[in-house]
């Protein structure tokens, strides 16, 4: 039994798992090398694409949904009714999955299609982790390397430890650095152990410490810690997604809500990764803090990836509904504007003023009556005049004086947060809560009060204002 198998029959019970108990649970199940059965899955013998990988076939429930991901990039066979289930005719789907595989490949085999004006900008989608930490931090891409190998450094301490002893075979690494693995293991098999000096140890170090996710390896890490609740297709429906309140977000909609952006602009890395590093407060959303910078910038790049694919599905579907046709230049302008969503994300910038006043009784007194102010916060309406979540916009009266509760973008009840319970899943700096009133949050009844005017078409609240409100709101907790 190869490596290989052993970690393939070890996919399905992870995933339910935390993020540090599974990783714990691989590294011990592997270690100990037990010949565990291989289940009918894994028995393809299949190297690098794990064989539990999800089907990018129709999922259930397809049907019912809309037509977009009517299919997850394989293209459809045509059916008795030539449509594929959606009312889509056969031969369009098969148009667009065909425009989707040549610009993004498909699920097993994930790459990008190059743009030319990548050139003009610098811009590679395989390096720039590097970069936009670079320019996050020292605007030095050097710099970066070193973060995310001190990352590394700690987070496979135990596997490092291994390689200095120059005893490569009992090195594991999770399954998705398995050619890696692999290829760490080859040498030690092949090298006899007097040979092993200081330079092949150093060289296997740093392959260890450098190693950042391939797209296909990315895949890999979204679905070992991610998929079951964000699903196989990013569209939020995973198998243990469904208790969750709030949902686990769909990729595919493209609205994130948490983003240092202005309002439904797209996230930056550096959204995603704070998101990711420490989790959402009071949802199902938790810190994956423990995993290596480069595993965390991976998880990055699929989620990127699934919306990227599916924002080009959108418009292609749309195209067709307009003109009934989908040539190859509407595919590549799609791709085009999809991607540049994504890149201007970087100039569209909440505009925080610096520095960031002190927090007085005064202005804690001003934003409570701001909040209260039916003609300027209004948030009292949705947020009560408790903060409680419970003001008479938080839900609406149904015919027989039945409340129902208010919808997300998604179609599921949401409530406007308890304030007084505290929990600031953007961050809880005071410029965190006033990018949030800014802002507000993408895909819920939040409104974006930087962008609200009054009567006269002027500013609806001063920047001091804002802050206020920003105060205001962080104060409510006791
Ligand atoms: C146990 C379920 C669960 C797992 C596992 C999980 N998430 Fe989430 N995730 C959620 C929930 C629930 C939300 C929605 C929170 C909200 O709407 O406030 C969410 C939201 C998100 C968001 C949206 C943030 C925004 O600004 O809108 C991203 C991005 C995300 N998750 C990425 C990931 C990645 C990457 C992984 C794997 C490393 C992961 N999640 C694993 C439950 C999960
Ligand atoms: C139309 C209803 C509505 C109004 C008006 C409203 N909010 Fe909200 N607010 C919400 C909802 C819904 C959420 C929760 C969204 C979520 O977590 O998905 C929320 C969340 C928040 C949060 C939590 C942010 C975070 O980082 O987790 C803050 C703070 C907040 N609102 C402040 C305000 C302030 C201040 C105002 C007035 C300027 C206001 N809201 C007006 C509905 C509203």
């Amino acid at each position: 039994m190869t490596v290989a198998d052993r970690s393939l029959t070890l996919l399905r019970p992870m995933t339910h798992l935390r993020p540090a108990a599974a990783l714990a649970f691989l590294l011990l199940a592997t270690l100990a090398c037990a010949p565990s059965e291989p289940d009918a899955r894994s028995s393809s013998g299949s190297t690098q694409t794990p064989a539990t990988l999800p089907a990018h076939g129709s999922q259930p429930g397809d049907e019912s949904r809309d037509k977009t991901g009517g299919n997850g990039g394989a293209p459809t066979e045509p059916t008795d009714d030539a449509t594929d289930g959606t009312g889509l005719p056969a031969e369009v789907r098969a148009a667009i999955d065909a425009s989707l595989a040549e610009l993004f490949g498909t699920f097993e085999n994930p790459r990008y299609e190059r743009l030319d004006s990548w050139g003009e900008i610098g811009f590679d989608p395989s390096i720039d982790a590097y970069s936009s930490a670079g320019a996050a931090s020292s605007g030095d891409a050097t710099a970066a390397r070193e973060e995310f190998a001190r990352s590394a450094s700690t987070r496979w301490m135990t596997e490092l430890e291994h390689v200095r002893r120059g005893d490569f075979q009992s090195v594991h690494l999770p399954e998705y650095a398995l050619a890696l693995l692999i290829e760490i293991h080859e040498l030690g098999r092949k090298t006899p152990l007097a040979e092993r000096d200081e330079a092949l140890r150093g060289f296997v170090e740093a392959k260890i410490v450098d190693w950042y996710p391939t797209l296909a390896e990315a895949r890999s890490i979204y679905h070992v810690h991610c998929e079951s609740c964000h699903g196989a297709q990013g569209r939020g429906d995973g198998p243990t997604s469904f208790g969750h309140d709030p949902r686990p977000r769909d990729f595919t909609s493209g609205t994130f809500k948490f983003t240092s952006r202005v309002s439904r602009a797209k996230p930056t890395r550096a959204d995603l990764l704070r998101t990711l590093s420490e989790g959402l407060a009071g949802t199902g959303m938790a810190s994956y803090g423990g995993l290596s910078r480069a595993e965390l910038e991976g998880a990055i790049d699929w989620v990127r990836w699934l919306a990227l694919r599916a924002a080009v599905e959108r418009e292609l579907l749309a195209t067709y509904e307009i003109d009934g046709e989908i040539s190859e230049d509407a595919a590549h302008e799609a791709y085009a504007s999809a991607w540049d969503a994504w890149l201007s994300a970087e100039s569209r910038a909440v505009p925080v003023p610096t520095p960031t006043p002190t927090v007085t009784p005064e202005r804690v007194a001003r934003g409570r009556e701001l909040f209260l102010d039916p003609k300027k916060g209004n948030c009292a309406q949705c947020h009560g005049e408790s903060g409680r979540g419970d003001g008479p916009a938080s839900y609406t009266l149904e015919p027989g004086g039945v409340k129902q509760s208010i919808v997300d973008d998604w179609g599921h009840p949401i409530r406007p947060r308890d304030l007084v319970e505290g929990k600031f899943r953007g961050g809880r700096k005071p410029e965190d809560v006033y990018r949030r009133i800014y802002a507000g949050i993408n895909g819920t009844p939040m409104p974006a009060l930087g962008d609200s005017k009054d009567a006269n078409g002027a500013p609806l609240l001063s920047e001091d204002e804002l802050w206020d409100l920003a105060f205001f709101a962080l104060s409510l907790k006791p």
